[in-house]
């Protein structure tokens, strides 16, 4: 779909009344978008991924505490968590998206799909955990409540992770993904506060940020990068809305981000875009003054994992 005819759909379910608007976005995303089929896969691996991260900082994540910011639709990051041996989860979310048929759906792929799920676990896996899952996915009738007490997740919505009311020190790891790209600086920065209050001192921040232009997601016409040649006032103009809000902050920014309330970034592994890497040193992209001073290697980056670690 043309980038600029999907912003008008958004924009324009963006005005009606809050609960009208949230079940109209859900219908269009249902039916048109990227919900018409739904699995775990994406979730599981972001997990996964997750995980190994901080095994590779020499930590054990079994038995310990997660804090996930933005949760979604379906809690599939923190039913992975619990599935490779975490104590606990708490999800929060702004917003209420969880939405019980497409748990179920996600749900009736893991009964149907056992092998399969449990071969991209491999040995993270615990495997009574596993059949646990298994035996309610296959009941007739899904109890969330039920699920959520079984992957011991504690789920927060309408919930704000910049003010998240736990004590100092309640948690050993801070995670989300593909979730700080929505959020304002500001905002930003005080849930990265919060986290660094609520974190253990030897607790890890693992996060996904992914940079590219979403409208590129379902325009191939337009670069991961497309969004860089707007101003900011222009640029809301397009996306200024409960769904689509990008900040646009750049792999250096969030650094300093991270830097500037304290985490020491202990991993970063950015992706470069081939695409946007070509069309800059072409010059193929006029880029708006906020970003023109950037180097095209930062520029490139179409997402990144970050691993942070308080300092001292
Ligand atoms: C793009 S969605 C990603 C959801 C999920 N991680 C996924 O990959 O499907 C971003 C989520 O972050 C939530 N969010 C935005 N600001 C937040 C905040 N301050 N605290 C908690 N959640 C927030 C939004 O409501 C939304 O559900």
């Amino acid at each position: 779909m043309h980038w600029k005819l999907k912003s008008k759909i958004q924009n324009a379910i963006s005005l009606l009344p809050s609960a009208a608007s949230y079940e109209a976005y859900y219908w269009v995303q249902r039916h048109y978008g990227g919900l018409r089929h739904v699995d775990p896969i994406m979730g599981f691996n972001a997990a996964i991924e997750t995980w190994t991260r901080i095994q590779n900082q020499d930590q054990s994540p079994i038995g310990k505490v997660f804090l996930e910011v933005g949760t979604g639709r379906a809690p599939i990051v923190p039913i992975a968590y619990w599935l490779m041996g975490a104590k606990s989860t708490i999800t929060i979310d702004l917003n209420p998206y969880l939405k019980e048929d497409l748990i179920a759906e996600h749900l009736r792929y893991i009964a149907k799909n056992k092998d399969k799920t449990i071969a991209l676990f491999g040995s993270l896996i615990d495997k009574q955990r596993f059949d646990a899952l298994v035996s309610i996915a296959t009941k007739s009738k899904l109890s969330v409540s039920e699920l959520l007490d079984l992957c011991k997740i504690v789920y927060i919505a309408p919930g704000d992770a910049s003010n998240t009311n736990l004590p100092d020190q309640h948690i050993d790891f801070h995670t989300s993904y593909t979730v700080f790209e929505h959020i304002p600086p500001n905002i930003l920065t005080a849930i990265l506060r919060e986290g660094n209050r609520i974190i253990k001192n030897n607790g890890l921040f693992v996060h996904r940020i992914d940079y590219s232009d979403h409208f590129s997601h379902s325009d191939e016409n337009i670069s991961a990068i497309n969004f860089l040649q707007y101003s900011d006032n222009e640029w809301a103009k397009y996306a200024d809305n409960r769904y689509m809000y990008m900040n646009r902050l750049r792999h250096d920014d969030f650094l300093a981000l991270f830097e500037s309330i304290g985490q020491q970034v202990v991993a970063s592994e950015p992706d470069i875009d081939k695409r946007s890497e070509k069309l800059l040193k072409t010059n193929g992209l006029s880029l708006n003054e906020r970003f023109s001073l950037k180097s095209e290697e930062i520029l490139a980056i179409r997402g990144a994992w970050m691993v942070t670690k308080k300092y001292g």
